[in-house]
């Protein structure tokens, strides 16, 4: 019988596949935090300023405004990685020359630098003090960079498996690649992003909450009804975009290799479902609901990485590309990066624990005077 996707290809492709959708799986999780995040904050940079931006009233948008600037550097690194598996798993069909020689590609570069600095001036103190139309216009800033970095990464996704007018694309130096399905993916994206983002920001609250910060039942119900609207027009504009696909980009959805993360987003979704549902009947932060929400949101984000690429299998000749992964996995290199991965992470845990301990003894010392 013959293995199921992705086991039936050779071991260096399979370590290079895995290894790619699980850092792309990270870069997405961050993703998820900066895009609806900032979508938020925008949206609730609408009412007037004590209510929109301060802790007391809104604790959902003042703890975003505190990590989006944060989580901004978490997607550009959590980035890097896939960046470089895609490359060696696809070469032609992604390859640097995507993003380096050509003008298009670059374009996110100083939107990605725009972003930043929107962020970390939404952060601020002072915003609270401008008027309402410069406060608005600053998240709408962030938020149309943002979106032109989502919709790059879509546009070259769509236009890499679209073979009749990949070549003539590049060489007539064409700048925007237009297809029905990409708008609907775009925004399936963005709305898919909003219960990932709301789950971590419950953690946090959660959080602060044992540091004191009061979090109303009002506010957790806001947080249901966004994550749950969210899911609701992410399977939407999913359905709509895959109705817009080409035949065999549809067909590959329904084969035998991408049916089974088909379901395993699907439940991933219903869990998160149940998870938001439970959350509004309580009306409090639960972790049990939350647990569940993380683990229904890691299974949706897993599921549909792996969709993309047994779409991506479907359509591009991978079999004639096994020799490279093979010589690639020959280079010697994978030692050192084990190495450094294991010196990177145990850097990253150190830090945390170093953060957990001081956030400790800070709640332990006694208030100091203003
Ligand atoms: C806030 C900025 C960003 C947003 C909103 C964003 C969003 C996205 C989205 C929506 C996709 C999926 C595209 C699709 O399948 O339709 C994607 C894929 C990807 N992103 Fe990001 N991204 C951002 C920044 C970055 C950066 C800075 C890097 C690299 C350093 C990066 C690396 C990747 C890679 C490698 C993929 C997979 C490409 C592929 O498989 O074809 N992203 N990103």
């Amino acid at each position: 019988m013959e293995s199921f996707f992705p086991f039936s290809v050779p071991a260096p492709t399979l370590f290079y596949l895995m290894l790619y959708v699980l850092t792309l799986a990270v870069h997405f999780v961050f993703m998820n935090y900066v895009f609806a995040g900032t979508f938020y904050v925008t949206i609730v940079g609408f009412g007037r300023a004590d209510v929109a931006l301060t802790r007391q009233h809104n604790p959902i948008a003042a703890m975003l405004r505190d990590w989006l600037p944060f989580a901004f550097s978490g997607v550009i690194t959590a980035g890097v990685a896939p960046l470089l598996f895609v490359q060696i798993l696809y070469k032609q069909q992604f390859y640097t020359a995507n993003l380096l020689l050509f003008h298009r590609w670059m374009a996110i570069v100083p939107a990605l630098i725009v972003a930043f600095y929107l962020l970390y001036l939404l952060k601020s103190r002072s915003i609270s003090d401008w008027p309402a139309g410069w406060r608005v216009a600053v998240g709408v800033g962030a938020l149309a960079a943002i979106g032109f970095v989502g919709y790059s990464w879509s546009e070259n996704h769509l236009l890499s498996l679209d073979h009749r007018r990949w070549v003539p694309f590049f060489v007539e130096r064409q700048w925007f690649y237009r297809h029905s399905a990409l708008m609907p993916r775009l925004l399936m994206w963005l709305a898919g992003s909003v219960p990932t983002m709301m789950t971590i920001v419950c953690w946090q609250l959660r959080s602060a909450e044992r540091r004191g910060l009061k979090v109303s039942s009002w506010e957790v119900r806001i947080a249901c009804v966004w994550a749950l609207v969210g899911l609701g027009l992410a399977a939407l504009f999913g359905t709509m975009q895959y109705l817009r696909l080409d035949p065999a980009s549809r067909g590959a959805f329904g084969d035998r290799a991408s049916a089974p993360y088909v379901v395993v987003a699907l439940v991933g979704v219903v869990l998160q479902g149940i998870a938001w549902l439970g959350q509004w009947r309580g009306a409090r932060l639960s972790r049990g609901c939350l647990l569940l929400a993380s683990a229904g949101a890691m299974l949706s984000i897993l599921g549909i990485c792996m969709v993309r690429e047994a779409e991506r299998f479907a359509r591009i000749d991978v079999a004639a590309l096994y020799e490279n992964h093979a010589a690639a996995a020959e280079n010697g290199g994978r030692l050192l990066f084990l190495l450094f991965f294991a010196v990177n992470a145990a850097i990253i845990v150190w830090c945390v624990l170093a953060v957990r301990r001081d956030l400790k003894l800070d709640r332990a010392a006694p208030p100091r005077a203003e």
